[in-house]
């Protein structure tokens, strides 16, 4: 075990137990980062509260029976009872140097039994994705990626938007341009002007507005024609859809992407079960489900629309199909759905008739891996000057050709900086969504995700080129880097024990569904390698015990580094 606060936390809560008794053996030792040792417990604070002994008496008592030898060099009791505990130089080398031959930097494996649905980046089909879609595309991407990691189950689920009432609208624009030019239109990926076009046809003309009602109603009771004419729209959306994500190093795939329309045959059913049991009822004509707690400005219990007055379903009929599905059918034991805010209340509805039906048990788990709202400078959603959505390949091309230009003076083979650009422009994309927590808003600035220093990626890229060049000027190979590790300077020992923190800050991510823990963590690598390398010489260090561990220290951050962009979804170029 290398994590120091695991290690920590066991020992002060034996010593509690030991102190205390049995009967605290669940008390959370607390332990923190401290600014005046490594770490401190605080547990005595609570404790002494409970047992109504003043706080520094119990955390003396705590102290008198903590064994930490051969772990901290110094244990003090400070303030009101915090204790602070210093780690020994030697065992933060010695869990350094059994980091370098652990194959899984020391990230236990979790427990293969969880099986968890990621519902993220939410594409509509005859829709363009845009910043926020992108937003829910690469935090769900790297949550995936960090659940597999750990060993984990893992179900990609799309949510793509591929039925519901535009359809029929799209279908009937789709034949009134004629097929061939509406594909040819949609070819060019331009599916905001085909959908405008369609809505404007719908808004302003009656009898095409009657056509496209009657039109979703043939599709969805599957005529095949509509269905063929339907087709022609999902393909070329899918041809869009694979374009961005190959572009993104996105993991999802055809088989991933879980529209809504596999959900259409089991709509009935689920509307069938939930009125049996008394969970839906009719109301003003509308099957509809009231689930306790859920009332609007009017103190009205809200409802979540199962089947129109019509016989329709909708948007919140699949999700609840959907639910059911991956909680009884596939035994998920735990659901995450990366959406935007805005549909947190439908969520949690959801979640909560698939409670009250029963398929949502203690067994498993339901949450909304809520994203927050990308913005614009002016605090709005992100537009363009004339008011319009940005095109996401056009952002994405932005963000590339400015890498370009950061980097431009450092390299002549303009094949190589295409690439290094390519790498730069896309992971300061992705990081910049990725390392803000993934609830609140942020305005969408090029210039501060491309800043080569600060939480950025192309700094954390830089960091990796760095190193790399280091082993390149040796003529070594990092992964020869043996060590053993050793602390001769506070920035060594700051770094050995910054790495340490690897496996906690993965399960963290992992646990809250929040990427941004890890992007922090792999930051404050960079940031303590960065203060390594400007005090530390490691290829002209004079004793060669210290250049051997400097070297594995690099190599050590290197794949931490390394590892840890790939469970963000950031390429790493090999040079900057
Ligand atoms: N397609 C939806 C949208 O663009 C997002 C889908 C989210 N997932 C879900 N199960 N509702 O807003």
């Amino acid at each position: 075990m290398a994590d120091p606060q695991e290690v920590l936390a066991e020992r002060v809560s034996a010593a509690v137990v030991a102190a205390f008794g049995a009967s605290h053996a669940g008390a959370d030792p607390l332990i923190r980062p401290s600014q005046f040792a490594d770490f401190q417990a605080n547990v005595a604070l609570p404790l002494g509260k409970s047992l109504g002994v003043p706080p520094r008496q119990a955390a003396e008592q705590i102290v008198a029976h903590l064994d930490v030898a051969g772990i901290c060099d110094r244990v003090e009791v400070s303030g009101p009872g915090f204790i602070n505990l210093t780690l020994a130089d030697r065992w933060v080398a010695t869990q350094a140097s059994g980091l370098l031959t652990d194959e899984r930097l020391g990230v236990a494996l979790a427990d293969p039994s969880m099986k968890v649905v990621v519902d993220y980046s939410g594409p509509n089909v005859a829709k363009e994705l845009h910043v926020g879609h992108l937003r829910a595309t690469v935090v769900g991407d790297a949550i995936v990626r960090i659940l597999e990691f750990l060993g984990q189950t893992v179900v990609r689920a799309a949510h793509l938007g591929d039925w519901g009432t535009p359809f029929g609208m799209l279908i009937e624009y789709t034949l009134e341009a004629g097929e061939e030019a509406a594909s040819a239109k949609l070819a060019t990926g331009d599916f905001t002007a085909f959908y405008q076009a369609a809505r404007a046809r719908f808004d302003s003309d009656e009898a095409f507005a009657e056509r496209a009602k009657r039109r979703v109603a043939t599709l969805q009771s599957g005529d095949p024609e509509s269905l063929r004419l339907w087709q022609v729209l999902v393909n070329a959306s899918m041809e869009y859809l694979h374009q961005i994500y190959a572009r993104l190093d996105i993991t999802l795939t055809d088989a991933d992407m879980d529209p809504e329309s596999f959900y259409n045959p089991m709509l009935a059913d689920v509307c069938a079960e939930l009125q049996d049991a008394g969970i839906a009822v009719i109301s003003e004509g509308a099957l509809c489900a009231f689930p306790p707690g859920f009332t609007g400005r009017d103190g009205k219990p809200v409802p979540l629309i199962l089947r129109k007055s019509d016989g329709a379903y909708g948007y919140a009929t699949t999700d609840t199909a959907a639910i059911r599905y991956r909680l009884v059918d596939l035994k998920a034991t735990r659901l995450i759905y990366v959406v935007g805010s805005e549909q947190a209340q439908h969520l949690q509805m959801v979640f909560a008739v698939a409670r009250e039906a029963g398929w949502l048990t203690d067994q498993a788990s339901a949450e909304h891996a809520v994203i927050g709202l990308v913005t614009g400078a002016d605090g709005k959603r992100l537009k363009t000057r004339t008011g319009e959505q940005v095109k996401l390949m056009t952002l994405i091309d932005e963000a590339v050709e400015r890498a370009g230009r950061v980097i431009a003076d450092r390299y002549d083979n303009p094949a190589q900086r295409e690439q290094i650009a390519e790498a730069v422009g896309i992971g300061a994309l992705k990081y910049g969504d990725l390392s803000v927590a993934r609830e609140s808003s942020y305005t969408f600035d090029y210039d501060r995700m491309l800043a080569l220093t600060g939480n950025t990626g192309p700094y954390l890229q830089y960091a990796t080129a760095r190193i790399r060049s280091i082993f390149r000027r040796a003529g070594l190979d990092p992964a020869g880097a043996a060590g053993p590790v050793q602390v001769t300077a506070e920035a060594e020992r700051a770094l050995a024990l910054t790495l340490l923190g690897f496996g906690r800050a993965v399960q963290q991510s992992a646990q809250t569904a929040e990427p941004h823990h890890l992007a922090g963590f792999l930051f404050d690598v960079a940031s303590t390698f960065t203060t390594f390398y400007e005090e530390c010489p490691v290829l002209q260090a004079e004793d060669q015990g210290v250049r051997d561990s400097r070297l594995a220290l690099c190599a050590l951050a290197l794949r931490v580094l390394v590892t840890g962009l790939g469970l963000l979804g950031i390429p790493v170029p090999e040079r900057m």
